[in-house]
């Protein structure tokens, strides 16, 4: 797919129908998350873990559920979740920590979308499993890291158009 058709059809996909994304599409992905930038080239301060054990997704979705009170499985019933943690430099991530993680998540997205699957960005409930120290530990994250953001994959029955570009969607100014 050439980039234009792929960022164009790239959407936050909220609707899965739960088949294993096959080895081979993964490994695709993950090949994407490693051509991505890293401020300052840190790469050894980033981590991907790869979840696709059914229990854990649930206990991830129930964490949000138990202190947000909303319902609806904020993972979307995805067979994969992707998280991307970094070893902070400081005390808390800062800004190029955080921005590193987001560009590996939206390589994952963009691939995703090339391959045909359907995947979303998802910080809310990643923040609310860091508030949760035995959910916390079962991410298995090497000493230093916390996770900082993630993203759901997997085959979509929801289609994925080209969508027209909106050229005010976000304002801009020239100076020349
Ligand atoms: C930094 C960031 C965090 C996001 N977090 C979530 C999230 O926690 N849950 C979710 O369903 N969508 C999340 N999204 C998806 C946005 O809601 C979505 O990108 C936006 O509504 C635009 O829609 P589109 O991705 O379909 O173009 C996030 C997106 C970004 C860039």
């Amino acid at each position: 797919m050439e980039i234009f058709e792929v960022l164009k059809r790239r959407r936050s996909t909220r609707q899965y129908t739960g088949k294993a994304v096959s080895q081979e599409d993964l490994e695709l992905i993950l090949d994407a998350a490693m051509l991505s930038p890293v401020a300052r080239a840190r790469f050894e301060d980033m981590h991907l873990t790869v979840i696709s054990d059914k229990t854990l997704l649930q206990a991830i979705s129930e964490n949000v559920r138990q202190k947000t009170g909303r319902d609806r499985d904020p993972l979307f019933g995805a067979p994969v979740l992707v998280l991307v943690s970094v070893k902070p430099a400081g005390e808390v991530p800062q800004n190029n920590e955080y921005s590193s993680a987001a560009m590996i998540a939206h390589n994952m997205t963009l691939a995703a979308t090339a391959l045909g699957l359907g995947s979303c960005d998802i910080w809310g409930a990643i923040g609310l499993a860091n508030q949760n120290p035995e959910l916390k530990a079962r991410f298995g994250l090497p000493e230093g890291f916390v996770a900082v953001c993630s993203v759901t994959i997997g085959e979509t029955d929801e289609a994925m158009p080209v969508r027209d570009v909106d050229k005010q969607k976000i304002a801009k100014h020239y100076i020349a």
